[in-house]
């Protein structure tokens, strides 16, 4: 499974990209406005930094608008995919989008459904918010275990991104349901990491490599 890092915040994704595990990024309006900074100096930061798939968002309402900055979006950088919201309107400028060879991430995806229609407009990512379905009584990873379903029955080639991911549980589901990326913020990644076993084995390890350096 790819990991994605959710985040702009530069310095958390070169740190994330220095552990060797990340394959790509993905950021949103919210997570530009909270680094306080101009989204287009972001971007190119963020372009140089990770060498993978970099999720980009547009904020347009209408197809055509859509379309234009996606072009512009895509033109910063080749790993730049344009990021599109799952509107009508968002799904016609994907069309465009896919057949100008550009590459696109439907988001805010809350149905199996709306992933069907993403898929047939040529998506090369489709992301499911699962944190926020849980948030609201629903089990958003359901919905991930439905979208693979109905890729696999009809051979759609576009990839689940299971994002709005919460915990580590959310990372092991995706990955045993066949997700193909799971995104996620910093604090998450760093929780894969961990394990108390893990601790307590290497303080073990110390302790007896320790009784070894006074052995005659
Ligand atoms: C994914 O691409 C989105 O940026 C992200 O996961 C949104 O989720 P959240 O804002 O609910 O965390």
């Amino acid at each position: 499974m790819k990991i994605f890092i959710d985040t702009a915040d530069v310095g958390q994704i070169k740190e994330a990209w220095s552990w060797g595990i990340i394959d790509g990024v993905t950021t949103n309006p919210s997570h530009i406005a909270k680094t306080g900074r101009k989204p287009l100096e972001v971007y190119k930061e963020i372009c140089k930094i990770v060498d993978g798939p970099i999720s980009l968002e547009t904020i347009s309402l209408n197809a055509k608008e859509i379309v234009k900055e996606g072009r512009a979006l895509a033109k910063l950088h080749k790993n730049v995919v344009v990021k599109v919201p799952i509107l009508k309107e968002g799904l016609k400028a994907v069309k465009q989008l896919s057949s100008e060879g550009i590459k696109t991430n439907v988001t805010v995806t809350f149905s199996p459904l709306q992933a069907l229609l993403a898929a047939k407009c040529g998506a090369t990512y489709i992301s499911p918010f699962v944190g926020r379905l849980d948030a609201v009584g629903h089990i958003g990873m359901d919905v991930v275990r439905q979208i693979k379903t109905i890729y696999t029955n009809y051979g759609y080639k576009t990839q689940i991104l299971t994002a709005a991911v919460r915990h580590p549980l959310h990372v092991l589901e995706a990955g045993l349901i066949g997700s193909d990326v799971c995104t996620m913020s910093y604090d998450v990644l760093e929780q894969l990491y961990n394990h108390p076993l893990t601790d307590l084995g290497v303080e073990i390890f110390l302790k007896d490599w320790a009784k070894t350096q006074q052995q005659a």
